[in-house]
């Protein structure tokens, strides 16, 4: 058992549906976070506490040179791919450089290559000297920022405001921040990220503004990224002592990481600005644990947060789309914009997430953004977002590159952890687009027995000011599907406001395996101009069989779907850790059992039950395996409607018998929820689970 922290949780939510569990079910590994760990570690640390090299700063001393990060640092750091691993080099950081130039990002506006943790010796020279690491850079730093420099870059530099580094591999700048700061300045250094591992509990304004005033002292213009996590507030001192400030704890190349900071970043929006930062950590695009839509999500909401960006994947072995992410100069925009504003968060609810962020010249960049694991509408209006009143607006998808325009609705479909990210203009000149036409669902399809057919209903709706003309709706399943319109598919015009409702038929094929499957909506219209337009949407649909008659364990039944907030959810074990199959026996207040669930909270796990079953029992309560701690409720949902509410349990209740009557439902969602506490330890066990059909 392992519980998690909430600054690196785990990859969470997965499904274990059908067909598709074996590649879901992969798991990711999974980095220490860095602030508990490395409290303890400063802690832990011997020798006296170091004192700053000189007297006592003062809050109100002069900023670092002016004019520097006027919008947020874009460029490089080695962290995120190499960590401290051999491979982060002289070749590594020439190689990015190259890259930088050869693959137009550097173009693109990325300027820094940075150097983090590990590039020095463990121990000072004769002279206090800090003395890079051999094996890495044989030729020096200096070496390495000159090419760095002639390849038109700039050249940053890692070290920690404490007595050794985070990796505790080479020393720290406490009590050397004027003699390391003239180093930097020395080897051409632009650029210092300043960690707070091993501070020996000295101030963190204190120390943090020491290097100000050291890296000041060197006359070389060094933009200063404040890296203490957001422990001590740096967004309500820090705008005139660092260019940037982390918010939160290391992000890890995991959905849920990447998902809590920017959950913690978001609200910060007012302190953010030309010269002052939030920094809700380096870039994971690339690095291979999220899928490319989740990586887009990343990098819309980074660029909506007027994050710094730093590419932490190693580029020599990226792929196209990863380069596509990095290099879209559309969002690039948003992020650099000149105003200098962070978005601001209009509705989160559901999952469904609206930011929208002023831009210099009075547009918007508007996002929509799905948290979810299903598609979702999510809408809002020209005029929440913040636009003047206007007859039409242009919206411009930034990842599409497409222009539309809109009566003032911006609405769409997103897919499961999909942002869509718009350029919002009062622009005089919208009639000259084509109307927007929002693609959607009528309601979630439901599951579809194999041997049966199912409906689904498409809306295909015009947000537009201009009808659009010729439309044609189009379904598609995967090979061997039957798909078949009932209503009609083609409207010669849709007018403003007007929605095409077609109801569809869909069948599996008679062998399909059950499992998780996609239906692909396409809508093709044109302008009353004649610009032609398309578009798709993913439609999941799930192939289940009916449940056998008489009683069955839930753990021999296949869910529909399966999410969990640690790990994946266990048949006839307890969740135990990140993997698959990694939980203990499970037991209850001292009870064993050797049928049941092994969840976590949050959880979420679907069954099909197709109307046949009479009732749902579990023996329901938290695992013994975290020892007393832990609080959850348990909740049974039939068809929507909340059958059995177990209460809150903790870590010293005993199994709770749950039991509902879920006669006549098509679906039961077997629902763990945080008792209130947080979801650490929350190891929730539906012992016993059974249905009876
Ligand atoms: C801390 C920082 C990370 C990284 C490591 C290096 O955890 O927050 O970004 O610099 O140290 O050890």
């Amino acid at each position: 058992m392992r519980p998690h922290s909430p600054l690196t949780p785990p990859r969470a939510r997965r499904r274990m549906a059908g067909a598709l569990s074996a590649a879901l079910l992969c798991t990711a590994g999974l980095t220490a976070g860095p602030a508990a760990a490395r409290t303890a570690e400063a802690a832990a640390g011997a020798g006296p506490a170091a004192a700053p090299a000189r007297g006592p700063a003062s809050p109100h001393a002069p900023r670092l040179p002016d004019g520097l990060a006027k919008t947020p640092p874009m460029g490089f750091n080695n962290w995120n791919s190499t960590h401290c691993r051999a491979d982060f080099n002289e070749a590594m950081i020439k190689g990015i450089a190259d890259l930088f130039v050869e693959k137009g990002l550097k173009a693109a506006g990325y300027e820094y290559v940075n150097l983090d943790d590990c590039w020095a010796e463990p121990e000072r020279d004769a002279n206090g000297k800090l003395v890079p690491n051999a094996a890495r850079f044989p030729n020096g730093i200096k070496a390495v920022a000159d090419y760095v420099h002639s390849k038109g870059l700039k050249f940053g530099i890692y070290t920690s405001a404490g007595t050794r580094t985070c990796a505790q591999a080479m020393p720290g700048a406490l009590g050397h921040e004027y003699s390391d700061a003239r180093q930097f300045a020395d080897w051409g250094v632009d650029y210092l990220k300043y960690d707070n591992c091993n501070n020996q509990g000295v101030d963190a304004k204190q120390r943090y503004i020491t290097m100000r005033d050291a890296l000041k002292a060197t006359g070389r213009p060094i933009v200063y990224s404040i890296c203490e996590w957001g422990e001590n507030k740096p967004w309500e001192w820090a705008a005139d002592v660092g260019h940037l400030w982390r918010t939160t704890g290391d992000i890890s190349d995991v959905w849920e990481s990447m998902l809590t900071i920017f959950k913690a970043n978001a609200p910060l929006a007012r302190y953010a600005g030309p010269g002052h930062w939030n920094d809700p950590d380096m870039l994971e695009v690339g690095n291979g644990g999220m899928t490319d839509t989740e990586y887009r999500s990343h990098f819309s909401l980074w660029s909506m947060m007027a994050a710094p960006l730093l590419i932490g994947t190693d580029l020599r072995k990226a792929t196209p789309a990863t380069y596509e992410i990095l290099a879209n100069r559309e969002v690039l925009a948003v992020d650099q914009d000149a105003l200098g504003k962070q978005a601001e968060v209009l509705a989160s609810e559901g999952g469904r997430w609206v930011l929208s962020k002023p831009l210099a010249g009075g547009d918007r960049a508007v996002a929509l953004f799905n948290e979810s694991d299903r598609p979702q509408r999510i809408a809002t209006t020209a005029k929440d977002a913040g636009l003047p009143q206007a007859g039409g607006y242009r919206l411009r998808d930034l990842w599409k590159h497409r222009d539309t325009h809109t009566g003032g609705e911006i609405a769409a479909t997103v897919p499961a952890r999909g942002t869509l990210v718009y350029r919002v203009s009062a622009d005089r000149q919208w009639p000259q687009y084509p109307p927007a036409v929002e693609t959607g669902i009528a309601r979630d399809p439901a599951p579809v027995e194999i041997g049966t057919e199912a409906r689904l209903g498409t809306l295909t709706r015009n947000l537009g000011q201009a009808p659009a003309l010729d439309v044609k709706i189009g379904l598609k399943g995967p090979q061997g599907w039957r798909v078949e319109p009932v209503t009609p598919t083609e409207d010669a015009a849709l007018p403003p406001g007007r929605t095409l409702a077609t109801a569809w038929k869909f069948a599996p094929p008679a062998g399909a395996k059950p499992g998780a499957y996609e239906l692909t909506l396409t809508t093709d219209y044109r302008s009353p101009r004649g610009q032609r337009v398309t578009d798709a949407l993913a439609v999941p649909v799930y192939a289940v069989v009916p449940p056998p008659a008489g009683t069955s364990y839930a753990s021999d039944l296949t869910p529909v779907t399966a999410t969990n907030g640690w790990g994946p959810v266990e048949r006839d074990m307890s969740v135990g850790g990140p993997q698959a199959g990694d939980g203990v026996p499970l037991r209850i207040g001292g009870v064993p059992f050797a049928k049941g669930l092994g969840a976590h909270a949050p959880s979420d796990i679907t069954y099909y039950t197709g109307g046949r079953c009479s009732t749902f029992a579990a023996q329901v309560g938290v695992d013994d395996e975290t020892g007393d701690r832990g609080s959850v409720s348990f909740e049974v949902w039939a068809d929507g409607q909340r059958v059995a509410d177990s209460g809150k349990l903790t870590g010293t209740d005993p199994a709770k018998t749950v039991s509902a009557s879920v006669a006549g439902a098509g679906t039961v969602r077997l629902v763990v929820l945080d008792g209130g506490d947080g979801v650490q330890f929350d190891h929730a066990d539906w012992a016993d689970a059974r249905f009876s059909c």
